[in-house]
């Protein structure tokens, strides 16, 4: 059987308060409507239509998909109304309609894929007498599957009310339902499988009188039990797959689920978390076995960490590839960079825009490293910053030095040779190369191009006065100035 998956995202998500729209906010650094995307791409859909409005464009372009349609529906006059508008892509299709809500989340590709299942079987048996099927007979009655679950606080979804048999009668929204319905903690799911045939001119007869004067796809069950054909609930165990997203609250709450469970697989592939629960791990993020990593870091966006790599307290690391054995140490932010195996960076260093660190280097305190190369076990442990450069290996940076490579208009490169040794606190004004073990001495401010093996020392002879110190006393107190008080 064929399936089509219809994902609801027109809404305003009013109480999101936002310019943004709801399914574009983020959790763990995707939006909303990624993962349920990401879920309804397990049952194979022939394709995936997206019923866009509020800002449909920006959902449009955040979507990078290649079986999925953009369906607008221009006023959100409610999710029947909203699965309405998507009727000429399926009227002709003899399958299964999986429908979601945007807003959802959490539900696994694998409940859907079970679902589909049980659509599939219940529409070619009746009950479960599985000997008497042949491949010609449908089950005429069977319309379709709501998932539902049995929550602790139902407050805000549809109940659902079903006869003897299990059949769905229908789901009452929560600001039409009367009190005794109130107590039903059986709530609608808002993801929906369908026989397409049988939906089929069935939305069009919806009609909005009701709370909100919407157009409920919830409603489409009362129309279809009076021409006997029934939807089945088929309640998901874990109620947290179901939880909407209806507030930035809500957002939070959802975020951190799957923030745990993330992490709970990571944990069982062989990473060490010291205090979970202060670390924030993004959706994109890949992490090798024995990694360690500890409390309050930030591993965000497409970032990759290498096997036996350790990472220490409250570092931020985005869209970067850490290698094997790397130890980054506290209090360290790296962005859109690369680390080769073993080196070391940090504390408190930052390497930003294409910050490229060689094997075995060591990138130490207070330096900042931006857009350069640092060749194979180049030490710069200290109080510097490193930007534009291209530092070959084995070269020592002394504490304090800084490349020079803004002039308040363009930016110029420094090349800075093998082995070289710049002294501390160097001045290099760049554009300028230093040769192969080439020396610069402490404090001086270089600004020519210096030789393999030279010395570039640019100092003001240094003079010592003896006794100055006794000098200057004797000077004051016969002035009898005296100012300290
Ligand atoms: C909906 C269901 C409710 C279910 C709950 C599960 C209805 C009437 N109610 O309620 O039974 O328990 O989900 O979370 O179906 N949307 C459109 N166009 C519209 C209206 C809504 O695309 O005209 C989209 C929204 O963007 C959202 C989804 O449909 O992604 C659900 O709409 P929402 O208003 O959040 O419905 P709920 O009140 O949560
Ligand atoms: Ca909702």
């Amino acid at each position: 059987m064929k399936t089509k998956a219809i994902i609801l995202a027109a809404g305003k998500g009013t109480r999101f308060k936002s310019e943004k729209p709801k399914v574009l906010h983020e959790i763990l650094g995707k939006p909303m409507i990624f993962y349920v995307k990401l879920a309804a791409e397990w049952i194979k859909p022939e394709e995936v239509i997206f019923v866009v409005g509020h800002k449909g464009r920006m959902v449009e372009e955040a979507i990078d998909c290649e079986r999925c349609k953009f369906i607008y529906q221009e006023e959100q006059l409610g999710t029947g109304h909203a699965v309405y508008v998507t009727e000429k892509e399926w009227e002709d299709f003899d399958g299964f309609l999986l429908i979601l809500n945007g807003d959802s989340p959490l539900v696994k590709g694998q409940t859907l894929k079970n679902a589909v299942e049980y659509a599939k079987a219940m529409l070619k048996y009746e009950g479960a007498n599985i000997q008497t099927y042949t491949e010609s007979y449908r089950n005429e009655k069977f319309a379709g599957v709501v998932l539902t679950a049995k929550v602790p606080n139902p407050y805000g979804y549809g109940r659902v009310v079903k006869d003897k048999e299990g059949r769905v009668i229908r789901i009452v929204e929560e600001k039409d339902a009367t009190p005794e319905e109130k107590k039903i903690n059986e709530v609608s799911s808002g993801i929906y499988i369908f026989y397409a045939p049988y939906l089929k001119g069935v939305l069009n007869r919806l009609e909005n009188k009701n709370a909100q004067g919407e157009y409920y796809l919830t409603d489409v069950i009362k129309i279809l039990g009076e021409e006997e054909k029934y939807i089945f609930a088929l309640e998901i165990p874990d109620y947290r797959e179901i939880l909407g997203v209806n507030d930035r609250w809500q957002l939070a709450y959802v975020e951190n689920i799957l923030k745990t469970e993330y992490m709970q697989f990571w944990a069982l592939n062989g990473v060490t978390f010291h205090n979970p629960d202060s670390i924030w791990i993004e959706f994109d993020v890949d992490i090798s076995r024995d990694v360690e990593i500890f409390q309050n870091t930030m591993l965000c966006g497409n970032t990759s960490i290498g096997s036996g790599t350790v990472i220490e307290p409250n570092c931020v690391i985005r869209n970067s590839k850490i290698g094997k054995n790397v130890r980054i140490l506290a209090n360290s932010v790296i962005e859109d960079s690369v680390i080769e195996d073993g080196a070391v960076v940090g504390p408190f260093a930052r390497l930003r825009n294409h910050a490229n660190i060689g094997r075995g280097a060591v990138i130490g305190n207070f330096v900042e490293v931006k857009k350069s190369n640092i060749g194979e076990k180049t030490n710069a442990r200290h109080l510097t910053y490193i930007g534009d450069a291209d530092v070959g290996k084995e070269v020592n940076i002394g504490a304090g030095t800084i490349t020079c490579n803004y002039d308040g208009f363009r930016k110029y490169k420094t090349v800075i040779k093998d082995r070289a040794f710049i002294g501390s606190d160097t001045m290099l004004v760049a554009p300028i190369t230093i040769g192969e073990e080439a020396m610069t001495a402490s404090g001086s401010v270089v600004t020519k191009d210096v030789p393999p093996k030279a010395l570039a020392i640019e100092r003001a002879p240094l003079k010592i006065i003896e006794n100055y110190v006794e000098k200057r006393k004797k000077r004051y107190m016969s002035d009898g100035e005296n100012k300290r008080d």
